[in-house]
């Protein structure tokens, strides 16, 4: 079966192994509060052991990602807080507007740099002179005040973007070309095909590097210098200086993108790591499914209370309506209500949709959940309700693998006719093996090549020659307007700048109103 001929994780081990290693020490910092994308990061970093290498790991405390051996673990018991801090925070009625959701996320990433920045052990390494790196490893975009680890330590700086691309990716690879084209975020952001999609990403790619340029930077900024002691010129010097960043995401899952040659596509890197396996009740439960089974899960990081109050009850009782049996992962207190439920905390998800009589993933849609299902060819009823989400949804029905439901609106007849569709009309499961089929037909697995370009660029002492020669790039070239002044000559090109920026000033300004305005003064409609 194709599935099986994939990513089997030791071999990276024993293919890599005839070239000759030259190992280093590495600084691995990842300031996740949650434990998603450490199940990402941490196949990577034992690969990264295993090939010789001598690892310092700074991350959250073992409860979000367990020791490796041979590792040397300084844990930020503190991210615990954060984790804390996201839990409670109110996003119904808080996040309001553009700047309230900036402000917020900008916050948030101030605390993850500065948690760690503070923490005595990192304090320690930092101020310890025989400690030397010839690599930093880190999540690519948000906690911008850590890169200050690689001026620290001259060492050349290793992006992992567990979002995938993005317009600020693109930014710190120095690859002007796609993000225009692309679609970034889930606020009714497409697909750049059509020249007013095009112009549309445009304007909010701008707002965003507003966002990013006086709301995220500056608290970033002021860390950097503070505990580091750099200067902030010397900042926006790294940024242009990332040697690698691998992107979690193939083109083979219907997202193709142009990257220079340090980006580098990696998604199902985590595959490689030997899955958990089911429990002997659990392997009974699908294996006796004769109908089949249905695996309901709404992501590790996702905290049940988010999800809309009726939502459990109206996929309980859809459920209760099929022949099917569900496994479902929820903290969330319910009755058995049927035989055919089998309710935990947490799931082997791998292995349950690795299982024959799985027939359909309901999930939220997050970028490890389309993989691991595009993976085992799982077809998806998708009921996305954050971040990328809508748009990961979107693309998998394009790949007609998948049906969507509104999170907000979901109805008992629609719930159980859509779950019938996906079971019965096989031309979604068609679609789910032909996206598997190409996922895994790749020269090297996600690992071994995640691992080779980090090696690459450990072997060229920062391979600088894979950077585009881009020095300072201007704002027109970073935002392709040069693609525009073709289409518009000099005339229309004033023109579209002129009406750009004004449109970008009013709707920011129209936005922060209606912010005030709602916290001040009740709406009359
Ligand atoms: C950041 O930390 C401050 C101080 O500890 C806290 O008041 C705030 O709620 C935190 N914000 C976020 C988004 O975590
Ligand atoms: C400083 O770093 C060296 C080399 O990594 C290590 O052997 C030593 O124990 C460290 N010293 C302290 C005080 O942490
Ligand atoms: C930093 O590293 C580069 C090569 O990686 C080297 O050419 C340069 O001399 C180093 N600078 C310092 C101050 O050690
Ligand atoms: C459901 O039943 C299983 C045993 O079949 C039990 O272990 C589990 O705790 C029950 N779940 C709930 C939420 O009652
Ligand atoms: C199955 O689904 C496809 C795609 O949505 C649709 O084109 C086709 O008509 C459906 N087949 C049946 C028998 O409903």
């Amino acid at each position: 079966m194709v599935r099986r001929l994939g990513f089997a994780g030791l071999l990276v081990v024993a293919l890599l192994g005839q070239q000759t290693a030259q190992t280093a020490n590495i600084l691995a910092v990842f300031a996740y509060s949650f434990g998603s994308s450490y199940v990402l990061v941490k196949p990577y970093l034992q690969n990264l052991v295993q090939r010789g290498h001598q690892l310092t790991v700074i991350s959250a405390p073992v409860s979000y990602m367990g020791d490796i051996e041979g590792v040397q673990h300084i844990r930020v018991e503190s991210l615990k807080k954060l984790s804390k801090d996201l839990e409670e925070y109110d996003y119904e009625t808080e996040m309001t507007s553009k700047w309230a959701e900036a402000s917020f996320v900008a916050d948030y990433f101030y605390n993850c740099s500065k948690l760690i920045l503070e923490e005595p052990g990192v304090r320690s390494l930092l101020q310890n002179a025989s400690a030397q790196f010839s690599m930093v490893i880190l999540e690519a975009a948000h906690t911008d005040a850590l890169y200050g680890f690689a001026k620290h330590y001259n060492a050349s700086l290793v992006g992992i973007s567990s979002f995938g691309g993005a317009w600020n990716i693109d930014f710190l690879a120095g690859n002007s070309a796609p993000s225009v084209y692309e679609p970034m975020s889930a606020l009714g952001f497409s697909r750049g095909l059509s020249l007013v999609e095009k112009m549309k990403n445009l304007i909010f790619i701008s707002e965003e590097r507003l966002v990013e340029r006086f709301i995220y930077l500056p608290g970033q900024i002021e860390l950097y210098k503070r505990y580091f002691s750099f200067d902030a010129s010397s900042l926006h010097e790294i940024r242009k200086k990332f040697s690698l960043i691998l992107l979690n995401q193939h083109f083979s899952l219907g997202r193709v993108r142009s990257n220079v040659p340090n980006l580098v596509e990696v998604g199902g890197m985590h595959l490689s790591q030997k899955p958990e396996p089911l429990s002997a009740e659990l392997q009974g439960f699908l294996d006796e499914a004769v109908h089949g089974a249905i695996y309901f899960s709404m992501n590790s990081d996702m905290l049940d209370k988010w999800l809309p109050p009726n939502m459990q009850k109206t996929m309980l009782n859809a459920f209760a309506r099929l022949k099917q049996r569900v496994v479902w992962r929820t903290t969330f207190q319910t009755p058995n209500e049927s035989n055919n439920l089998y309710v935990r905390p947490w799931h082997p998800q791998r292995e349950i949709l690795n299982h024959p009589n799985v027939k359909l993933y309901i999930t939220q849609v997050g970028l490890l959940s389309i993989i691991e299902a595009s993976y085992y060819a799982v077809p998806m009823l998708c009921i996305p309700a954050y971040f990328d989400q809508f748009k990961n949804a979107d693309r998998l029905e394009r790949l007609g693998m998948a049906k969507t439901l509104d999170i907000y609106a979901l109805d008992l007849e629609e719930v159980v006719e859509t779950i019938h569709e996906l079971l019965n009309n096989d031309s979604y499961a068609k679609n789910a093996k032909k996206l598997s089929m190409r996922f895994t037909d790749q020269p090297m697995t996600p690992m071994e090549t995640a691992i080779w370009w980090t090696e690459y660029v450990l072997r060229h002492n920062g391979a600088d020659h894979m950077r585009i020669v881009e020095q300072d790039m201007s704002l027109m070239q970073y935002y392709s307007v040069d693609i525009f002044s073709v289409l518009f000559g000099r005339i229309g090109l004033t023109a579209l700048i002129v009406i750009f920026l004004g449109y970008t000033v009013v709707t920011i300004a129209l936005r922060t109103t209606q912010y005030h305005l709602r916290l001040s003064i009740p709406v009359v409609t």
